[in-house]
């Protein structure tokens, strides 16, 4: 399952853009591959049934973080922010979904990002980052490389194409997915292998191209709740009917009752599924949470998240970028469809083995958490330090824009056994139903006077 593409109980509101027909050939080839290939379960995902169970040791672990979260809470005077909530959950260092062991990403793990899908997308981008790098420096910084898959692909590609930069460095929170990347790296591409280091921070100064895919996602957010009256953090707390001294993790099924859009004192399911957490609001007492909060218009009764933690990362990122753009790749909208009075409980979603549901309580750890990007608030943070927005467009016309339907050219049609797979996948990366309108390709920049090539059709900057 492809992250942020379904949530069921969020209406979807489409954008607008539609894809050039050019692709519609393409299509026609993957309609036949999927007949072909009868993928019955990727094509009709079941949301309701229940998820697969985890091994013993799996839920052993997800129970030890569960002790950890609440020692937490306790440690804090009985309640956290969800954002707190959300930062144990996937990066409490050697329990969080992140920083442990869990597999992830590809068909054996939770969900697919555009890397894991196809080589197409890091050779596609690879255009755009050889074009900023000749307007800047030849250097590289990633972002949140996962399996280092994006990596190899661009370093392959701008191998290929005689651009390659001096260096490529990549700054990962996860010391687990960091031993990937080299693993990854070292088997692809051994002879690269010294251009790239890793950074536990971000440099002080760097100019070239940086990226992002799907990492703003994966950031913590700030619920709250706004009512007619008054405006609310919702945080999670112990439940006190039931302190779990031995927490018990059977049957798995997430409950609707730890939605972030249900009522904040619910309880645990009837699932035989137990965490301890319960969901409990307090007024807001972050000053900067609080401030966000009273500049958003939405309807009464309203539960949606704000995530300080990309704002810090836009700020910072713009402080050490001397000459050079950024990329963020990810799902979201701008804030009037981010706030759009149908979504009113939120974007939060949660992955787990291919399914998608609403309740983050679910197996701590072992699934993963995340919400829409408020590409809105990612852009004024840029602006206002320091930036120039030099793009917005959907990824369906930034990968068209940099030529995907060339380098499928690479591949004759006659030869069906890699030109089906590779046009599925070019599909799924550029179809509006697919990754191609809800996932945007965002561009900051500072001394860049080009163009950039990835935004020349389909300027989505109205919809900000
Ligand atoms: C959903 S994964 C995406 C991985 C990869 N970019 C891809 O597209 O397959 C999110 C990644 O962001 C990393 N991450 C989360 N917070 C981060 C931060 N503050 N700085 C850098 N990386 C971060 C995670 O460890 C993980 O590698």
């Amino acid at each position: 399952m492809l992250r942020g593409t379904r949530n069921p109980h969020v209406p979807f509101v489409h954008s607008g853009s539609c894809v050039p027909c050019t692709l519609h050939l393409t299509f026609l080839a993957t309609f036949l591959f999927k007949l072909l290939n009868l993928h019955t379960a990727e094509l009709y995902p079941t949301m309701h049934a229940p998820l697969p169970t985890p091994s013993p040791e799996a839920a052993q672990h997800s129970v030890r973080l569960c002790e950890s979260i609440r020692r937490d809470i306790a440690g804090q005077g009985g309640w956290i922010s969800f954002a707190r909530y959300m930062e144990l959950a996937l990066y409490a260092p050697g329990l969080g979904y992140y920083t442990a062991g869990a597999h992830k990403f590809g068909e054996a793990g939770d969900f697919i990002t555009a890397p894991e899908l196809s080589p197409l997308f890091g050779r596609t981008l690879a255009r755009q980052m050889a074009q900023i790098m000749a307007c800047s420096a030849p250097h590289i910084l990633e972002l949140g490389a996962g399996s280092g898959k994006l990596a190899a692909d661009l370093l392959g590609e701008l191998e290929r194409v005689g651009s390659l930069p001096d260096s490529y460095a990549i700054l990962e929170v996860s010391a687990d997915l960091r031993a990937r990347q080299q693993t990854l790296l070292q088997e692809r591409l051994p002879h690269l292998l010294e251009r790239v280091h890793w950074l536990d921070t971000l440099p002080e100064k760097f100019s070239g191209a940086i990226v992002a895919n799907e990492v703003l996602d994966a950031l913590p957010v700030h619920l709250v709740h706004w009512r007619d009256s008054a405006l609310a953090e919702r945080g999670v707390a112990l439940n006190p009917d039931n302190p779990l001294d031995y927490p018990c993790i059977v049957g798995a099924r997430p409950a609707c009752e730890s939605r972030p859009g249900a009522a904040p004192t619910g309880h645990l399911g009837s699932n035989g599924y137990e965490h301890g957490f319960v969901w409990q609001e307090h007024s807001i007492a972050n000053a900067a949470l609080l401030h966000a909060a009273q500049q958003i218009n939405v309807p009464g009764d309203y539960v949606s998240e704000i995530c300080l933690a990309a704002r810090g990362l836009v700020s910072s990122l713009a402080g050490c970028l001397g000459q050079g753009a950024l990329l963020f790749i990810d799902y979201g909208f701008g804030a009037r469809e981010f706030y759009h009075p149908q979504r009113s409980s939120g974007t939060l979603m949660c992955h787990y083995r291919h399914h998608a549901h609403g309740d983050p309580f679910f197996l701590p750890g072992l699934q993963d958490i995340t919400a829409h990007v408020n590409f809105t608030d990612i852009a004024e943070c840029g602006i206002d330090a320091g930036l120039e927005l030099l793009g917005y467009t959907s990824q369906a016309f930034f990968l068209l824009n940099c030529g995907i339907t060339e380098l499928m050219k690479d591949t004759p049609p006659e030869n069906l056994r890699d030109y089906l797979p590779l046009s599925a996948q070019l599909q799924k990366l550029t179809s509006p139903a697919e990754m191609g309108e809800l996932f945007k390709v965002m561009a900051l920049a500072r001394g860049i006077a080009e163009p950039l090539c990835g935004f020349a059709r389909g300027d989505l900057l109205r919809t900000l």
